[in-house]
C-alpha cells in the first residue's frame, strides 16, 4: 500500500511543501490533487530556497515524477513560469489532461465577485481559483487536454469569450477582455505545454501496481475544505482525503498512510472564523518580522497571516474528517523560549462548554475558547534532529497536542531547511 498522503490539518500554510520536500526522498511519485496556485509551498533545501504554487514540491529530487492532477485548476501562465524557472522537462512533471483551465476571465470575475462582496468578502487569494471551479462544476469549463485539440479549442473561444464578457460588463460593470489577446496566450500555451500533458490515472496505478511510492500532496488546509470547512469561508475546492481520491483517480485501499500536518500554533489567511485568534505583542511576536522568510506572511500573496493559539477541537475534528493516523507538527521552533503557551481545548457557545467544531461559521464566530496553560520551555528546539535533543517542556506540549487531536506525532519539523526535521517514526513504510 505505497500511498501517503500529506494534509493540511488547518487553514493552509501548515509548512507542507516541507513535509513533501523530505518525503520525496522514497517516491516515485508526488501528486497534487486539488487547488491552483492559490497556494504557495516553500521548500528550502541545499539547492536553494524553491517558493512553488502549482508544480509539487518533489521537483528537488531527480529521481520523481511529479504529477499535478485533475483536481487541481491551472493557470498555464502561472505553470509556464514555474516550468521556466525550475527547469522542468515532461520527465519529471506531468499535467492531466483533465485538470480545468484557469482563463484570464476567471482571475477578473474572483477580483469583481469579491468587490461585490464588499464586507462580506472571503479574501480569496484573486487568483480566479473559485471561478475556475464553479465552471467546472456548471460543466461550462476548458479542460487542459482541449490544448492538445486546438482547432477545435479555437473555434469554441469566441463564444465563451463574448458570454464571458457579458457577465463582466454586464453584471459587475468591468471591462471586457480582448478576445486577441485570449488567442495570443492560448497558441502559446498550446505550443509549450503540450509535451507536459497526460493521462495520470494509468501513471499513479502503474507506480502502485509496481510497489513504487507516491505521495499525494495537499494543498490549503481541511478548514479550508468546501464542504468540511468554515463554509462560506472557504477556498472551492476538497483539500481533504476524499478529495486526493478524485483529484487523481485513484482508490482509497492505495494507502499506506493519511497523515495531517498541523502547526504548534494557527494561523488563517483572510475572513472567517479562527476562535483562538490573538493580536498585539504576543501575535506579532509569533508572526515574527516580514523580512524574515520564515515569518507568517503568505507565499503567495504577502499577507499578514492571523496567528492565534493551537485550537485542539478544530484540530481533533479535522483528524477525524481526514481520518488521519499520525501527525506532523511543524514550526514546534517558533515556540521556543516563551513562559507558557495557550491550547484551546474547548469552545464555549452561547454560554455552553462544547467539545464539537460547529458546522456553522457564524456560530464559530461566538465561540469564545477555553484554554489549557502549559509551561513553556527555554531550550532551543531549532534544527534538532534527534529525539534524545528534545527538552521536557517541548516533549510535554507534544504529548498533550497528541492527547487532544487523537493522533501520534511521527515527525516533528524544527525549522525550514529539508535537514532541519525530527523523525520520530518513519511515514513510509520501507
Ligand atoms: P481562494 O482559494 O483564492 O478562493 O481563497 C479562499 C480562501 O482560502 C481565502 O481565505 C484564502 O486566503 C484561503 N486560501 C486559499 N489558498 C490558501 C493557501 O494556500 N493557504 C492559506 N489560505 C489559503
Amino acid at each position: 500500500m505505497p500511498a501517503y498522503a500529506v494534509i493540511g490539518a488547518q487553514w493552509g500554510d501548515e509548512g507542507k511543501g516541507k513535509i513533501i520536500d523530505v518525503l520525496a526522498e522514497d517516491a516515485a511519485i508526488i501528486a497534487r490533487y486539488s487547488g491552483g496556485n492559490n497556494a504557495g509551498h516553500t521548500v528550502m533545501n541545499d539547492a536553494g530556497t524553491f517558493k512553488l504554487h502549482l508544480v509539487p514540491s518533489g521537483i528537488c529530487w531527480p529521481h520523481a515524477m511529479n504529477v499535478i492532477g485533475n483536481g487541481v485548476v491551472v493557470d498555464p501562465d502561472v505553470l509556464l513560469k514555474e516550468i521556466k524557472e525550475n527547469k522542468l522537462d515532461p520527465q519529471h512533471l506531468t499535467v492531466s489532461d483533465r485538470a480545468h483551465l484557469i482563463m484570464p476571465w476567471h482571475i477578473i470575475l474572483d477580483r469583481l465577485e469579491e468587490e461585490r462582496r464588499g464586507s462580506t468578502a472571503i479574501g480569496t487569494t484573486g487568483r480566479g481559483v473559485g471561478p475556475a471551479y464553479v465552471d467546472k462544476v456548471s460543466r461550462q469549463g476548458l479542460r487542459v487536454g482541449e490544448l492538445l485539440d486546438p482547432q477545435d479549442l479555437v473555434l469554441r473561444l469566441p463564444e465563451i469569450v463574448n458570454f464571458k464578457n457579458e457577465m463582466i460588463t454586464k453584471v459587475y460593470g468591468g471591462n471586457p477582455i480582448n478576445i486577441d489577446t485570449v488567442f495570443q496566450k492560448t497558441s502559446e500555451w498550446i505550443s509549450e505545454l503540450a509535451p507536459y500533458i497526460r493521462p495520470v490515472e494509468n501513471l499513479i496505478a502503474e507506480a502502485l501496481d509496481s510497489n513504487r511510492n507516491v505521495i499525494v500532496e495537499g494543498a490549503q488546509g481541511a478548514l479550508l475544505d468546501l464542504d468540511h470547512g468554515t463554509y462560506p469561508y472557504v477556498t472551492s475546492s476538497n483539500p481533504t482525503v476524499g478529495g486526493t481520491l478524485t483529484g487523481l483517480g485513484m482508490g482509497p485501499t492505495s494507502y499506506g498512510g493519511v497523515v495531517g500536518v498541523y502547526k504548534a500554533y494557527c494561523t488563517r489567511v483572510g475572513a472567517g472564523p479562527f476562535p483562538t485568534e490573538i493580536e498585539g505583542e504576543v501575535a506579532e511576536s509569533l508572526r515574527g518580522e516580514r523580512s524574515n522568510p520564515n515569518s507568517e506572511y503568505g507565499t503567495t500573496t504577502g499577507r499578514a497571516r492571523r496567528v492565534g493559539w493551537f485550537d485542539g477541537v478544530a484540530g481533533r475534528y479535522s483528524a477525524k474528517v481526514n481520518g488521519f493516523d499520525a501527525m506532523i507538527i511543524t514550526r514546534l521552533d517558533i515556540l521556543d523560549g516563551w513562559d507558557e503557551i495557550k491550547i484551546c481545548i474547548a469552545y464555549e457557545i452561547d454560554g455552553i462548554r462544547t467539545e464539537q467544531f460547529p458546522v456553522d461559521a457564524a456560530m464559530l464566530e461566538r465561540a469564545k475558547p477555553i484554554y489549557e496553560t502549559v509551561p513553556g520551555w527555554k531550550e532551543s528546539t531549532r534544527s534538532i534532529t534527534d529525539e534524545n535533543q528534545l527538552n521536557d517542556g517541548a516533549r510535554a506540549y507534544i504529548s498533550k497536542l497528541e492527547q487532544i487531536v487523537g493522533v501520534r506525532t511521527k515527525i516533528i519539523s524544527t525549522g525550514p531547511l529539508r535537514k532541519e526535521t525530527l523523525v520520530l517514526d518513519p511515514i513510509i513504510n520501507h
